[in-house]
């Protein structure tokens, strides 16, 4: 049994035809799949598709691309949706300063501000970190709320063995399986107890599937490469990883 903790439902190439998407995923054992929303609009998508499917939950949260702009009115407006069933975490939130679609202070600003309200809900977060690990690595620590979880990962071991001494989870997509070394070698830092599994649903497809819409349903090829990784079975991975995210995102 897998779950999926990081999928974007609510593109149109996955939202079209969301029940064979949820039922091809249950074929192949993906049970439980966290459906991220990227901005206000998104987080009604990701609601609703949470009340329809039983192994569908719901992540709010602005992305740092959609940090500009915003209505003043948008942490009420979050706190609001926050507050509905089957949210179990904020996100996803972060720094993106690889594409600058949103200026940096701005960004940095909204993904403090979201911090904050993760902490006053004891909220697990989200966390998206593109070429912005030393921000946001100091944002977390100068809070001191580390219930997080990189997703996407994409530091060097280093960096990983520092957040998972700090108390996050770092989770991997189909980026683990394109023979990146420095990847891999992060995934082989991390502690088992410390990682999950994701796909980023549409997007970033593992080996085998590349150039294809990505779906919750090819998990096992990203927990298969870990295991190899790591030199575990794959019985292994799927169920430690399994139990992490229950424990992380308090799943029943
Ligand atoms: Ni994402």
């Amino acid at each position: 049994m897998f779950i999926d903790t990081h999928a974007h439902l609510t593109y149109p190439t996955l939202n079209v035809q969301l029940s064979e998407v949820i039922e091809r995923a249950e074929e192949a054992g993906v049970t439980r799949i966290i459906n991220v929303a990227t901005d206000l609009e998104s987080a009604e998508m990701v609601l609703d598709s949470a009340n329809k499917f039983d192994g569908v939950f719901a992540a709010l949260g602005i992305h740092p691309q959609d940090s500009a702009n915003l209505p003043s009115d948008w942490p009420d407006r979050l706190r609001e949706l926050l507050s509905k069933p089957k949210v179990v975490a904020l996100g996803e939130i972060g720094l993106d300063y690889y594409r600058e679609f949103s200026p940096k202070a701005t960004q940095i600003e909204v993904f403090r501000r979201q911090i904050l309200i993760a902490r006053e809900l004891k909220l697990p977060m989200i966390l998206h970190d593109r070429q912005a690990h030393e921000d946001l690595k100091q944002i977390l620590t100068e809070i001191g709320y580390h219930k997080g979880v990189l997703h996407c990962f994409s530091g060097n071991a280093v960096f990983a063995r520092e957040m998972t001494d700090l108390g996050f989870y770092i989770s991997f997509t189909g980026n683990a399986t394109y023979g990146n070394r420095k990847t891999e070698q992060a995934a082989q830092a991390v502690p088992l107890e410390k990682l999950m599994l994701e796909t980023d649903a549409p997007f970033l497809a593992p080996e085998g599937k590349r150039g294809e819409t990505n779906e919750p349903a090819y998990i096992p090829l990203i927990a298969a490469k870990i295991a190899e990784l790591k030199g575990l079975p794959i019985e292994t991975v799927a169920t430690v990883t399994t139990q992490n995210a229950i424990n992380f995102f308090n799943l029943p």
